[in-house]
């Protein structure tokens, strides 16, 4: 069967059909999907029923995995290579360590110095209703903004944590993160590795720009992920069972919506490719 391309939306994405991620996929039909992740920013994969194997089988095409070191509770105990995505509590009836995991616009391990190329993230038990992801575009994000802007932040850089939204930030857990991932500065603009393109690189985890007070540098994020995240630059996905959802953290957001009720299961893991080097330490 060959392999068709659907766009899902104006901004970004598109829906591949026609490939069984459960068989190896030939050098030629992975060309293909190359080619429209780097044109795309996201793929969408329907109705996989594959094994956790097979998932990281085809993750590995795209680059080496991330073992994910610096998120040790949320790797899944027999398979360091995925991460769990889940609100499942965990043995004793403890809250799940990953119940709010991407609850905030981010790009997948920009608070590390390798920040990922992209992620993949297959949707496992889906709430009946919510439980939907959004992506945006920063490559449009970027394009879109004045010349006078884009000079003005051409040199600046941000800092990074790895910091939760819905956490306390003085719990044992936070202390541990920080412990683990300290602050990393970013640019703010990135030169995209594969396509040559500049994209907008921040989110609502950073905390503030290299060289200024939170105070000064608080508009000017706000600013900038408010405009990254203009409704006309995203994608909403409303997840599907056995969906996989591939998208390229060098040029494109996301955010978990958490938009589903008490109660109800919503259980993915995520492959994470890694990416080159970027950033710096601040201490
Ligand atoms: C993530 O940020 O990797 C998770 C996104 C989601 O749960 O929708």
């Amino acid at each position: 069967m060959p392999i068709t391309v659907r766009p899902l939306s104006h901004a970004l994405g598109a829906e591949i059909q026609g490939v069984d991620l459960a068989r190896s996929l030939s050098n030629a039909e992975f060309d293909q999907i190359h080619r429209t992740f780097l044109e795309k920013g996201i793929l969408l994969f329907r109705d996989q029923k594959i094994t956790r194997e097979q998932h990281i089988a085809f993750s590995r095409r795209f680059g080496e995995l991330d073992r994910h070191d610096s998120l040790p509770r949320d790797r899944h105990p027999d398979h360091p290579e995925l991460l769990l995505v889940t609100n499942v509590p965990e043995e004793g009836g403890k809250e799940s360590a990953s119940k709010y995991t991407g609850q905030q616009w981010h790009s997948d391990m920009s608070f590390t110095l390798e920040p990922s190329l992209g992620s993949l993230l297959r949707g496992i038990a889906i709430p009946p209703v919510g439980g939907d992801t959004m992506f945006t575009n920063m490559y449009l994000a970027y394009d879109t903004l004045s010349d006078g802007m884009k000079k003005m932040i051409e040199p600046l850089y941000a800092i990074h944590t790895g910091r939760r939204k819905v956490t306390d930030p003085n719990t044992a857990r936070e202390r541990e993160q920080t412990r683990i991932n300290p602050p990393i500065a970013q640019p703010i603009v990135r030169v995209h590795p594969e396509t040559g393109r500049k994209a907008l690189y921040i989110g609502e985890k950073v905390s503030c720009l290299v060289d200024m007070t939170p105070e000064e540098s608080k508009p000017l994020i706000d600013y900038l992920v408010k405009h990254a995240t203009r409704p006309q630059f995203c994608y909403r996905h409303q997840w599907k069972q056995d969906d996989i959802i591939l998208w390229d953290n060098r040029c494109t957001m996301h955010i978990a919506l958490g938009d589903y009720a008490d109660g109800e299961t919503r259980h993915l893991e995520r492959t994470t490719v890694k990416g080159t080097p970027s950033g710096y330490y601040l201490q």
